[in-house]
């Protein structure tokens, strides 16, 4: 993708260096995080309308805290520094920079002494959030102090003949209420930028990458997995290539009820796509016969993904590529992203990674896409309103959500409530609003009465697990209304024989998980 309108964003590995770029994003300009080791001929080679230095973990003072080329202040484009950002800016440029006396934390009174460049429309006492410890003590003459707070006397500052400005708080994150409009003044009135990022222009832009890499004659293999990212990386790849794609489908056992017949519905029967599902049930459920090891589970199921996988890959010709739907986070979070490992959060374990000996070359359509803007373009490409907004499912599906053996038995156990589940939250209006949400199976035996005595047979327990979540790192369960939990379990204890028992899961995230296991 080689949009017109970039902001460039060089993280020094700050928790919210992402949230920056949605930021920028969200102003319909393009932006990319990129290493401290960018040089300046790249950022100018690259046509770069505004430049933008993250925060980080390090002290400026420290040895071998990460830097920037100072040659980025010469090439005249805009810049604007983020509390750890702002720092290595003023050190470059002159400033002294060292340990506060108390380190700032949280919602602070900022009093704006010049409401201009950055700071500009804001009113003179804002609030805004801060994390540090260190703080500019001194500024060099070049530049000048253009805000405060009672223990930071330099909280914003502007250079006095170039655009360079920084700021020690987070304008990016929700918490700094005037943080929209300080990231729309340095996109639009200090760097300049028109705006003209569009969903429209990604699905151009995408297409034309993936004609140009595949070529005229190649096919393309895309695993479908029946969650968004995959689906919308086929759709964009059917756009560009249309009948030389070739979707599999790997029908585990473990799919949530009639998950397959809506994927042939929607790719084979709408979309008109080929599609190749793969019926590897028994396979998978004889794999996973006696096995409650949570971690062997996965293995297992992993491991036949691959070999089904490649079976199946094998039997079409003529196809070198394949498409997966890694998105940014995935990319970041795994270490791939511009901090490198030290910025490595969650080990990615989406199902689509499929291992670099099957030989295939990789099309990654939404590689520099976030998951509300892979979503925009499934919209956008006509891909079916429950589709774009599904929860997202694990790979290893079900077998993570019974705790113990996964047997045929349990798995239709745990399918009628999760239906159940699923249809009530839509009926309710609370799909939407719930980041995730499932049913669990643990088969303990707990008390029930069944007729005039008191049975342990056959029953089993199901927990429902509703969170909130804006990135699926940290969440916290959903406060649901009683009567939506109330319908839900009356009817998974009337029509499903076999559970006697329904429990909500108030854990939050961290220390727990989303999932059981
Ligand atoms: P946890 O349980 O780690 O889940 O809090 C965070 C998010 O990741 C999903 N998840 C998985 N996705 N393969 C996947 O593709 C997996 O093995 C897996 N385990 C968890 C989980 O559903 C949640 O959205």
């Amino acid at each position: 993708m080689t949009p017109r309108e970039t902001i460039a964003i060089i993280d020094f590995g700050s928790q919210y260096s992402q949230l920056i770029a949605r930021r920028v994003r969200e102003n319909h300009v393009y932006s990319e995080l990129l290493p401290t080791s960018t040089s300046p001929r790249q950022l100018r080679e690259a046509g770069v309308k505004g430049i933008i230095l993250s925060g980080g973990p390090a002290s400026v003072y420290e040895e071998g805290a990460p830097s920037c080329n100072p040659g980025i202040f010469e090439l005249g484009v805009p810049v604007l520094g983020i509390c750890y950002g702002m720092q290595i800016a003023c050190q470059i440029l002159g400033g002294q920079v060292q340990a506060g006396r108390t380190r700032e934390y949280g919602r602070v009174q900022l009093s704006v002494r010049r409401a201009e460049g950055v700071l500009a429309h804001t009113p003179a006492k804002i609030s805004v959030w801060m994390s540090h410890g260190d703080v500019v003590m001194e500024v060099a003459d070049c530049f000048e102090s253009i805000a405060a707070t009672s223990t930071c006397p330099v909280a914003a500052v502007r250079h006095k003949t170039r655009p360079v400005f920084g700021v020690q708080f987070h304008p990016e994150v929700t918490h700094t209420p005037n943080g929209e409009q300080m990231i729309r003044n340095f996109v639009y009135d200090i760097c300049g930028c028109r705006g003209e990022w569009r969903v429209q222009n990604v699905i151009e832009t995408s297409v034309q990458a993936i004609r140009d890499q595949v070529g005229p004659a190649d096919r393309v293999i895309c695993g479908l997995s029946g969650g968004v990212d995959s689906s919308v990386t086929a759709a964009l790849v059917q756009r560009a290539i249309g009948e030389r794609l070739v979707n599999i489908f790997v029908d585990n056992g473990l799919c949530r009820r009639r998950e397959a017949e809506m994927v042939e519905m929607t790719f084979r029967d709408h979309f008109g796509m080929e599609l190749h599902v793969v019926d590897a049930r028994d396979r998978f459920l004889t794999g996973l016969a006696g096995v409650n090891d949570p971690q062997v589970k996965r293995r297992i199921i992993g491991h036949e993904f691959i070999e089904v996988f490649k079976q199946e890959a094998r039997q079409i010709e003529g196809a070198h590529f394949l498409a997966q739907g890694t998105i940014y986070p995935d990319v970041i979070e795994s270490g791939h992203g511009p901090a490198g490992p030290a910025a490595v959060i969650k080990l990615h374990h989406n199902v689509g990674g499929l291992p670099a000996e099957l030989g295939f070359e990789l099309v990654e359509p939404l590689r520099q896409l976030f998951k509300d803007e892979v979503r925009l373009v499934g919209e956008a490409l006509g891909l079916p309103e429950a589709l774009v907004w599904r929860h997202p499912f694990p790979g290893p599906g079900l077998a993570v959500r019974i705790a113990g053996e996964v047997t045929p038995e349990r798995l239709e156990l745990l399918r009628s409530a999760d239906e159940i589940l699923l249809e009530e939250l839509t009926a309710a209006g609370w799909y939407r609003k719930v980041a995730q949400g499932f049913a669990v199976l643990v088969p303990v035996a707990s008390v029930g009465v069944m007729g005039d005595g008191r049975s342990y047979e056959g029953q089993n327990l199901v927990v429902l697990r509703l969170v909130e979540s804006k990135d699926f790192m940290t969440a916290d369960w959903m406060r649901i209304d009683y009567g939506v939990l109330a319908t839900v379990s009356n009817r998974i204890i009337n029509e499903v024989s076999g559970i006697n028992r329904v429990a909500y899961d108030i854990s939050s995230k961290p220390p727990s998980t989303i999932e059981w296991q």
